[in-house]
């Protein structure tokens, strides 16, 4: 058979896959199966005769900012929770019912998924979730990697069931197929986009048909500029349509760079305004509904929420270019590789490495840091030498270092902090020494927030003949990162702390360094020759990806890094500077509520305890109307227990958080407050 790959097929589906009006009937067909749309018994909620399913909801944050804030997009003055209430929670698997308008496109590019093809448990066909909800057409297009949105309503609740959830899912059994594609009428409801819509092209990437050395290194668009301050908005091609058009007026009235309304203004000339309502629709999963309200996505800190344009470019590369990598000469290892590498790149571009050879691609932070410790760090430090940390880390900055003073006979030293939970640079004089090996610190702390100052750590470290490693898994969300001009010698981070997926992370290495490092894992990827009596590794950074690597989530990190480079870190650090300092202006003044963390330098966290309360309780009420945080230690237990503290609850903050947001948890932390 003939490729079945949507961008070889330009004219409709490839023989023995569904068409689209099929398609159409039996996305109808799965939605009018969702509970709710059964007849109801015992007064149980009709979810789906409650949803506005035929309303043009667009579901965007209308008054994000308060009145006057640099914050505002061009919203309205809506209540920033938009929807109707959704009673979920009540109804098994109600949250998997899209809130938005429904991106049929998804149902076209990838037909096969659409069929469901086991029942959830819940009794919900498990692909419901596949359907991203529709996302303004200005975002669509190759200039952002996102596909164009097809307008789709949603289907119509009163659909008639099918027979079966198994009557929905008919590519696996030639018999329904065949019924399935003969019986079935499109309903004018959905719209089906072609087969060929979701493309290399919509992606942003080139034709995949493109002859193997044309696409060395395809992906590897030049990022797009960065917003400078003070540049204009129409200047920024790729990502001008995130900034507002000052000279089409003030979006802003009242607004004056004086601090008035406790918020702080940068002043209506400083900078473009960060449109955050056009930020918002190209992050899906923030129109789920949790507890009947609109999510609150306070929990950054431990993971970020992924745009639309990494989770297409993860289907992307499932779909066409799936390969395991350098091996062999087919055309998708090629393009696997490609992809890979130019994810590679694009990781040493926005920390600014000197070449991708400096960067290793690993599950995350801790395995960063573990391969640091178990690796240069079993070479350099030896009996009586000091390994430094700074009291503000998370367990994965202390403990593999722990674990190789027990191995060697070294000494954990640790910089000890002042009340406001910022390192103490004159103690941290007094710990070097000579013996000092590494100084292994974080520029941001996950549980204060506090912005650690790095380069002065870093530059001390190398005056005592010591190595720096800094953790940046909570600071390359946040602002620039530039490992050249801190003079790192490692930088380690995340890619899901930075609206990228989950168990891929990076170690950043200086090459020399690198190259002086034995590996850790032994295995393929990382050889260069075996014979029974010895082993030729290969040069960094190979040599430290032994075996099959994370290769998709590789990809989806690159487009999350081109995500994030569109809007422009400076943007965003500004953006959110201004959204820390309106949440602290309002939630400290709450009585009862004990700050945890109250550095001048402070990103993203806003650590506090409540009187009365266990920080779980109010986690769990913050939750019962939508709003996610964290409670607990953050595993960050001795920074918590310098304050005296075993737990508290953390909302932290990304750039597609709004005011209005702000004012959701500090209305519930109030209410809380006045209980007790
Ligand atoms: N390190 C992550 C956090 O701070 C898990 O929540």
């Amino acid at each position: 058979m003939d490729s079945v790959l949507p961008h070889d097929v330009p004219t409709g589906p490839p023989a023995g896959l569904p068409d689209p009006a099929t398609l159409a009937s039996l996305a109808n067909a799965f939605f009018s199966a969702l509970p709710g749309n059964a007849p109801q018994v015992g007064g149980a909620p009709d979810v789906a005769a409650t949803l506005p399913f035929t309303a043009p909801v667009t579901s965007e944050i209308s008054n994000p900012a308060p009145a006057g804030s640099p914050l505002a997009g061009p919203g309205g003055a809506g209540t920033g929770v938009p929807g109707a209430a959704l009673p979920q929670g009540h109804v098994p698997g109600g949250n998997l019912l899209p809130s938005a308008p429904t991106h049929v496109l998804s149902l076209g590019n990838r037909a096969p998924a659409l069929a469901p093809h086991a029942v959830a448990q819940n009794g919900l066909p498990d692909s419901a979730v596949t359907v991203a909800p529709a996302l303004d057409p200005r975002f669509g297009g190759a200039a952002l990697g996102v596909p164009e949105a097809h307008g789709a309503q949603r289907p119509s609740a009163g659909g008639a069931a099918p027979a079966s959830p198994v009557s929905a899912s008919p590519y696996y059994f030639l018999g329904e197929t065949a019924q399935a594609r003969t019986s079935t009428v499109a309903s004018p409801d959905i719209v089906v986009p072609g087969w060929n819509e979701v493309s290399a092209q919509s992606l942003g990437l080139p034709g995949v048909d493109q002859p193997l050395a044309e696409q060395r290194f395809p992906y590897d668009r030049p990022a797009a500029s960065h917003a400078a301050p003070g540049v204009a908005p129409a200047q920024h091609t790729a990502g001008s349509h995130y900034f507002l058009n000052l000279n089409e007026g003030s979006q802003f009235p009242g607004h004056s760079s004086a601090k008035t309304d406790g918020v702080p203004h940068a002043g209506p000339s400083a900078h473009p305004p960060f449109d955050v309502n056009a930020i918002r629709r190209d992050f899906p999963i923030l129109q789920e509904r949790v507890n009947g309200r609109q999510l609150v996505w306070f929990d950054n800190a431990a993971t970020t929420h992924k745009p639309q344009a990494v989770i297409d470019r993860l289907a992307y590369f499932y779909a066409h270019e799936n390969s395991n990598i350098h091996r062999a000469a087919h055309a998708l290892a090629g393009r696997a590789t490609d992809a890979y590498e130019a994810a590679r790149s694009k990781v040493q571009r926005f920390i600014g490495a000197a070449s991708p050879e400096e960067i290793i691609f690993v599950r995350g932070t801790t395995e960063a840091i573990n391969l640091i410790a178990k690796t240069w760090g079993v070479k350099h430090v030896g009996e009586g030498d000091e390994i430094i940390v700074s009291h503000l880390e998370h367990h994965a900055n202390i403990v593999p270092w722990q674990q190789l003073a027990a191995q060697t006979g070294a000494k954990l030293r640790v910089i000890p902090v002042d009340d406001s939970g910022q390192v103490l640079l004159d103690e941290y004089r007094r710990l070097l020494n000579d013996r000092t090996k590494i100084v292994s610190v974080t520029q941001v702390s996950n549980a204060l927030g506090t912005v650690v100052p790095v380069k002065e750590i870093v530059e001390l470290a190398h005056r005592a003949g010591a190595k720096a490693l800094v953790d940046g898994a909570q600071s390359v969300s946040h602002m620039r990162v530039d490992v050249q001009a801190l003079d790192a010698d490692f930088f380690v981070f995340s890619g899901h702390k930075v609206f990228g997926p989950t168990g891929i992370g990076v170690v950043y290495g200086k090459r020399a360094i690198l190259e002086d490092m034995p590996p850790w894992q032994g295995g393929g990827n990382m050889i260069a020759d075996v014979t029974f009596e010895r082993t030729v590794f290969q040069p960094p950074p190979n040599r430290f990806e032994a075996g099959t690597g994370n290769i998709a989530d590789a990809v989806g990190l690159g487009a999350a890094i081109d995500y994030v480079q569109r809007v422009g870190i400076e943007n965003i650090a500004r953006y959110e500077h201004d959204l820390l300092a309106y949440a602290t202006s309002v939630l400290q003044p709450v009585p009862g509520v004990r700050l945890i963390g109250t550095a001048r330098d402070k990103a993203s966290v806003l650590s506090f305890v409540l009187k009365g309360y266990e920080t779980e309780e109010v986690g769990q009420a913050l939750n019962e109307e939508g709003i996610a945080v964290r409670s607990g230690h953050h595993c960050a237990q001795p920074i918590l227990r310098r304050f005296g503290v075993e737990a508290t609850v953390r909302p932290s903050l990304a750039f597609y958080n709004t005011c209005d947001e702000v004012d959701a948890l500090v209305s519930v932390v109030r209410r809380l407050s006045s209980r007790r």
